[in-house]
C-alpha cells in the first residue's frame, strides 16, 4: 500500500486456541478503529494446538457472526507476507501485562523491518479480560472447572467435548 494511505484493513493475527472473551473484546475495539478487520488464524504456530485451525476458524465465525466488517481467515507462513497479499495497512495485537511487551515488541520491530508500510497497533482489553489467556482457559477446563465468563458458551461446550468431559 502507498505509505500515505489510511489503513482500510487491519489484520488481527493469533493462534486463538481457543478464542477467549479477551480476544473478542479486542476484536470489538479493533473494529471501532478500522473500517475492516480480518481475524487471521495461524494454521501451525509450530506449537501443538488443542483445536485444528478449521475449528478455531469456526469458533471465531460463530462468535463474530453478528459483527459487521469482521472477517475470519487462516494463514501460514510470515504474517507480513499475508498482510501484503491482503493489502492490509495495520496489524492489531493485544497487550495485557508488561510480560507481553518483550515478545510483542520484538515481533513488531521485525515485522516493521520486513514491511515498513504495515503499522502494528497495540490495544488493551477491558480490565475483566486482562488476565485471560487461551493457555490458562485450557488448563482450567482440563481440570474440570467451569470457564464460563472466560469464553463463549459455544466455545465452552467445544472445550468440554474436546477434553472428553461431556
Ligand atoms: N485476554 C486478552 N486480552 C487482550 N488481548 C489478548 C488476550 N489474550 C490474547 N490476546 C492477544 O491476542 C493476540 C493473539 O493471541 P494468541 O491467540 O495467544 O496468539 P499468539 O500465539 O499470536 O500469541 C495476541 O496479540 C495476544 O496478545
Ligand atoms: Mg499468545
Amino acid at each position: 500500500m502507498a505509505s500515505d494511505a489510511t489503513a482500510e484493513l487491519a489484520i488481527y493475527p493469533g493462534s486463538f486456541d481457543p478464542p477467549t472473551l479477551g480476544h473478542l473484546d479486542l476484536i470489538e475495539r479493533g473494529r471501532r478503529i478500522f473500517p475492516r478487520l480480518l481475524v487471521a488464524v495461524l494454521r501451525n504456530a509450530g506449537k501443538q494446538a488443542l483445536f485444528t485451525s478449521g475449528e478455531r476458524v469456526d469458533m471465531l465465525r460463530e462468535a463474530c457472526a453478528a459483527m459487521d466488517r469482521v472477517e475470519i481467515a487462516e494463514f501460514d507462513g510470515l504474517l507480513v507476507d499475508f498482510a501484503q497479499e491482503r493489502g492490509a495497512g495495520a496489524l492489531l495485537r493485544g497487550i495485557r501485562a508488561i510480560s507481553d511487551y518483550e515478545y510483542e515488541f520484538q515481533m513488531a520491530w521485525m515485522n516493521r523491518r520486513m514491511a515498513p508500510a504495515v503499522e502494528t497497533v497495540f490495544m488493551m482489553p477491558g480490565e475483566a479480560f486482562a488476565y485471560l489467556s487461551s493457555r490458562l482457559v485450557k488448563e482450567v477446563a482440563a481440570g474440570g472447572r467451569s470457564v464460563a465468563g472466560m469464553v463463549t458458551p459455544a466455545v465452552e461446550a467445544r472445550l468440554r467435548h474436546k477434553l472428553h468431559l461431556a
